[in-house]
């Protein structure tokens, strides 16, 4: 695929999508929103795609919306800006797949956003992650103030909201933002462990505990138990609970075709 700010590779049943706009700390603006839009689309029509890694480089996720464009935005520009993020942000939840944030350098305001949208975060010792924006005049438009407290609670959401304070990666892991962390040139392959250990698992049953958190946490507690409930009973239709199943019984280990 050919992209200027995004390099879309896949190795192995794994998809890297790795933001590429380095003279700008990989700032995002509507043409790196645009990309990353076209990598997930692959990601979504692509079977044999098992786990998505989403990474910078070593000193930049991402460092944030793209401050030039918004600088000169106005109320229908920022809507109208504000809603495409968004969108994009949606279809990278919403991926069928488990995905994760690989987090060297900074993840600021967009770019902390689109780690939140991930399943999981990991983190370089460098990293530094925060919502800046009140600092601008602003809040966060990506979904910073709901997927946040959410994934941290409120008391220390709330004060990275209203303070627009930047941690390190040890507070990070202490808040449960990130899951690991770990040196700068070790980053890279834990995400990859962890993608590989991911794209072994079955994928139909992935993508369900994924629906049934999701909806859960959106619609409430009912709504999610009976999306639970459906989800649990639609895999036993499916040859991975069988293969799951007979695998433990026959002491063997299990290989998943996700079907
Ligand atoms: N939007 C636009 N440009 C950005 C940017 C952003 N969010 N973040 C960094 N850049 C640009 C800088 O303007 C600079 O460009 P220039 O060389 O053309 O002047 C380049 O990236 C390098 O950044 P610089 O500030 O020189 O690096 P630094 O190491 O001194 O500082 C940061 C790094 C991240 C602390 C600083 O760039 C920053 O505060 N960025 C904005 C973070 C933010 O508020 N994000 C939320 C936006 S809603």
């Amino acid at each position: 695929m050919e992209l200027e700010t995004i390099r879309f590779e896949v190795r192995d049943g794994i998809a890297w999508i790795r933001f590429h706009r380095p003279e700008k700390l990989n700032a995002m603006n509507s043409q790196v929103l645009a990309e990353l839009e076209q990598a997930l689309a692959s990601c979504e029509g692509e079977e044999s795609i098992r786990s998505v890694v989403l990474a910078g480089n070593e000193k930049a996720f991402i460092a944030g919306a793209d401050i030039g464009p918004y600088a000169k935005a106005d109320v229908n520009q920022a809507l109208q800006m504000g809603t495409f993020t968004m969108n994009v942000q949606e279809r990278l939840a919403d991926l069928p797949r488990p995905t994760i944030a690989a987090i060297s350098g900074f993840a600021l305001g967009g770019g902390l956003e689109i780690a939140l949208c991930c399943d999981f975060r990991l983190a370089a010792e460098n990293a530094v992650l925060g919502l800046p924006e009140i600092t601008l005049g602003i809040i966060p438009g990506g979904g910073g103030t709901q997927r946040l407290p959410r994934l941290i609670g409120l008391g220390p959401a709330t004060e990275m909201l209203f303070l627009g304070t930047t941690i390190k990666a040890d507070r990070a892991l202490a808040l449960g933002l990130v899951s690991g962390v770990y040196p700068q040139d070790q980053l890279a392959s834990e995400a990859e462990k962890l993608a590989k250990r991911l794209a072994k698992l079955p994928p139909v049953a992935l993508k369900a505990c994924k629906t049934s958190m999701r909806t859960g946490l959106s619609a409430g507690l009912k709504e999610g138990l009976r999306t639970e409930l459906a989800a649990f009973s639609m895999l036993f239709g499916t040859l991975d609970q069988k293969e799951g199943m007979a695998a433990f019984l026959e002491k063997r280990k299990a290989q998943f075709i996700g079907k």
